[in-house]
């Protein structure tokens, strides 16, 4: 009696198992305490994107702020953008992340801005050592698509090994457009998510 009971609760306690794991979809070999996704974003659907894989990663969230927040008007922003990479001016984080070497799998989410890495974006990778670590872009845009940004990765993560990003059309501010990922879009992307994540070995 003794060990049909005994049987019986292995039996329920690996079916559980199985069921969270299908549930959160964490299956990968790296531990959610060593992952970090790091995300700017200005109308939140590259935020959106970076809450997806948390979901099915784990990890830490951490958005991308900076000291000196850009002007709430798109045109003006545009310009200052352009302005900056034309300069090469690296924006000051007010975002500081502690303990960066704990990490050792780094997603960097961001929107495509004038066909390019956005300059906050460029400040994180050029003030943090991602040496020996494994880094993940990941991108929305208005439909233009990634422009240089991937490649700008790999140049400011030259130790790195850079995996194959993840793309999709978010907002279009320029035309009215913030946020879109919502409803059927959100679920379109989640499917996309959990399919980059598994091709790049992040869940099984
Ligand atoms: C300053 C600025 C420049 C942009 N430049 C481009 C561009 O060159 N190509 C493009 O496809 N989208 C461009 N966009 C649109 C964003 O990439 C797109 O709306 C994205 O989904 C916004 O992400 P977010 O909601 O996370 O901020 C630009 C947006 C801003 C604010």
């Amino acid at each position: 009696m003794q060990i049909v009971l005994l049987i019986a609760m292995v039996l329920i306690s690996c079916t559980s198992a199985q069921r969270k794991e299908i549930n959160t979809g964490r299956s990968s070999n790296i531990k959610p305490e060593k992952t970090l996704i790091v995300y700017l974003s200005r109308t939140n659907n590259t935020k959106a994107v970076a809450e997806i894989i948390q979901q099915n990663v784990g990890g830490n969230l951490v958005a991308l702020e900076l000291e000196t927040p850009y002007p709430e008007h798109y045109q003006t922003t545009v310009k200052q953008v352009a302005e900056e990479n034309r300069i090469g001016f690296l924006p000051p984080l007010k975002t500081k992340i502690d303990n960066i070497q704990k990490y050792e799998v780094v997603f960097v989410g961001f929107p495509t801005w004038g066909m390019q890495l956005p300059p906050p974006v460029k400040s994180f990778l050029n003030q943090y050592d991602l040496s020996g670590k494994k880094v993940i872009p990941f991108n929305t845009n208005a439909g233009y698509g990634i422009g240089s940004s991937f490649q700008m990765v790999k140049k400011l993560c030259p130790n790195s090994e850079v995996s194959d990003g993840y793309t999709v059309k978010g907002g279009a501010e320029r035309d009215g457009t913030l946020f879109v990922m919502e409803g059927e879009k959100e679920v379109e992307v989640h499917t996309q998510v959990m399919k980059w994540l598994h091709t790049i070995g992040l869940v099984k």
